[in-house]
């Protein structure tokens, strides 16, 4: 059993440390935001993601979990550091790093032992060295030790659990062999192989690995762009291609680009670290324009459909930025509505878990719906923006019925070709032949 503090209680720090409560160890979460920590003290969880009510809920009543706006005190009473804290996107596509240098501060201001000091955030190289350099200027009685250990966070959100109890592997990096053990034996109940090297590279392997998802979506996009214009099937060509095992067959699913809350972010920031580092990352350039040009997409084949959209009723299928979470970060349909309402639609929205955080993002005028019959009556031409279960699953004929026109235009390629063409709609989806 371990002591270990989170700083910082978002979808990473509440997820991980939740997890490694439940695999034996005491933990306390905890967060400057007074709000979030209330609700998680009065067992609300202030994010959607299966499977983790229960398992916050588990851990608290076995007093395994704790969480606190004490930070401080949080810090004292533990021997591992995480640090969990949001690294944004800034102004100039850079990791905003005030948030973790703020986190450093507190633990060098708390150290009271010897205490090993965990990066989970996404941060840019040499990140590490400062945490250090931060912490030893600040702590209080100089001859206390500590070390310094990237752990790198990989889990998706909506399999943010089960991604973190069976991880593909645990990336450890430190330039103290003892401090990445004592990490390392903390993830041997996690299902993992782990990895092990310096700070630097654990950093790296980080951003790395995020722009290399982003490029498979961004190329597989850019081939269905080609798929359309020669009349192949991006679907099977991606089949195709996943079956040789180099390849491999995940994130090779077309679309409308990727969003989230870390994609897009980590695309700009290792782009601005290597333009730092005197290399043009062209290719990573051009993966971040391949993916803002695929969401406008839509409005080509919206606009190819049904000519102007002036006073014509948009029904939008799904505001998050995938499945399975209310997560509103860097979702297409934050650029695709606006486009719509500046051009006069009416928009009709329905998503199940994100209408409130999609509320807080987008701009008025939207009719929000409560389910997808609501949103598609008398609709001229209904948009797939996130390939919902139940958008999956929709009873295509009865939908057809409802709407004034069946047009439907999908963003995910959410139906297969032979299903759509003995319907009644019109179909566009991405990458295949209409
Ligand atoms: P988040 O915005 O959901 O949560 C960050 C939390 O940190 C917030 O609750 C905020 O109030 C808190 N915070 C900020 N400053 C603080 C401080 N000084 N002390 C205590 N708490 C503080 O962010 P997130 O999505 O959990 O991401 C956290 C990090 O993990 C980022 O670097 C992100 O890139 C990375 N990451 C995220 C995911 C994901 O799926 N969301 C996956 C892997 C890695
Ligand atoms: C992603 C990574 O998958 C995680 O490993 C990583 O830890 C995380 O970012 C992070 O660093 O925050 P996440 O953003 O939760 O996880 O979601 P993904 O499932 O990766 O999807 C990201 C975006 O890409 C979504 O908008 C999704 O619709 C899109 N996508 C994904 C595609 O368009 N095509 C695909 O084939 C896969």
């Amino acid at each position: 059993m371990r002591k270990i503090a989170v700083i910082g209680t978002g979808y990473v720090g509440l997820v991980s440390g939740t997890c490694f409560a439940d695999i034996g160890n005491r933990v306390i979460c905890c967060d400057v935001d007074e709000q979030k920590i209330a609700k998680l003290l009065r067992g609300e969880i202030p994010i959607y993601e299966p499977g983790l009510s229960e398992l916050v809920a588990r851990n608290t009543e076995q007093g395994r979990l704790f969480f606190t706006t004490e930070i401080g005190e949080a810090i004292e009473a533990s021997d591992i550091i995480y640090i969990a804290v949001g690294t944004p996107m800034s102004e100039t596509g850079e990791a905003d790093m005030r948030y973790v240098m703020s986190a450093a501060k507190k633990i060098g201001e708390h150290l009271n032992n010897y205490k090993i000091i965990v990066n989970k955030s996404t941060v840019p190289v040499g990140t590490g060295e400062l945490v250090r350099e931060v912490i030893q200027a600040n702590k209080k009685t100089p001859w206390i030790q500590f070390d310094v250990v990237s752990n790198p966070e990989f889990l998706r959100e909506g399999s943010a659990i089960a991604d973190c109890m069976s991880m593909d592997r645990a990336v450890i990096g430190s330039d103290n062999p003892k401090a990445a053990e004592v990490i390392a034996d903390l993830h041997a109940p996690f299902n993992t192989r782990i990895f092990t090297t310096d700070l630097e590279s654990a950093e790296m392997i980080k951003y790395a690995a995020n722009t290399f998802l982003a490029t498979k979506i961004s190329f597989i996009n850019a081939i269905a762009n080609i798929c359309e214009r020669v009349g192949a099937n991006v679907g099977d060509v991606a089949e195709g291609m996943g079956l040789d095992s180099r390849i491999g067959s995940k994130f090779l699913q077309a679309g409308i680009g990727y969003g989230g809350s870390c994609f897009p972010k980590d695309t700009y920031a290792l782009a601005h670290i290597s333009d730092k580092a005197g290399y043009d990352f062209e290719l990573l350039k051009s993966v971040i324009r391949t993916n803002t040009r695929q969401r406008l997409v839509i409005m080509d084949k919206l606009r190819d459909a049904v000519g102007g959209l002036a006073g014509k009723h948009v029904a939008v299928l799904g505001l998050s930025f995938k499945p399975e979470t209310d997560d509103m970060r860097y979702a297409p349909s934050l650029t695709i509505i606006p486009e719509l309402i500046k051009q006069h639609a009416s928009v009709y929205a329905y998503d199940p878990i994100a209408e409130e955080s999609a509320k807080r993002e987008l701009p008025e005028g939207i009719h929000y719906c409560s389910n997808i019959e609501q949103a598609v009556t008398n609709a001229d031409v209904c948009i797939i923006l996130t390939e919902w279960k139940d958008v999956l699953t929709m009873d295509l004929a009865r939908i057809g019925q409802l709407m004034k026109n069946p047009i439907l235009i999908d963003g995910r390629n959410c139906f297969d070709l032979t299903t759509m063409a003995s319907s009644s709609f019109e179909y566009h989806s991405i990458g295949r032949p209409p």
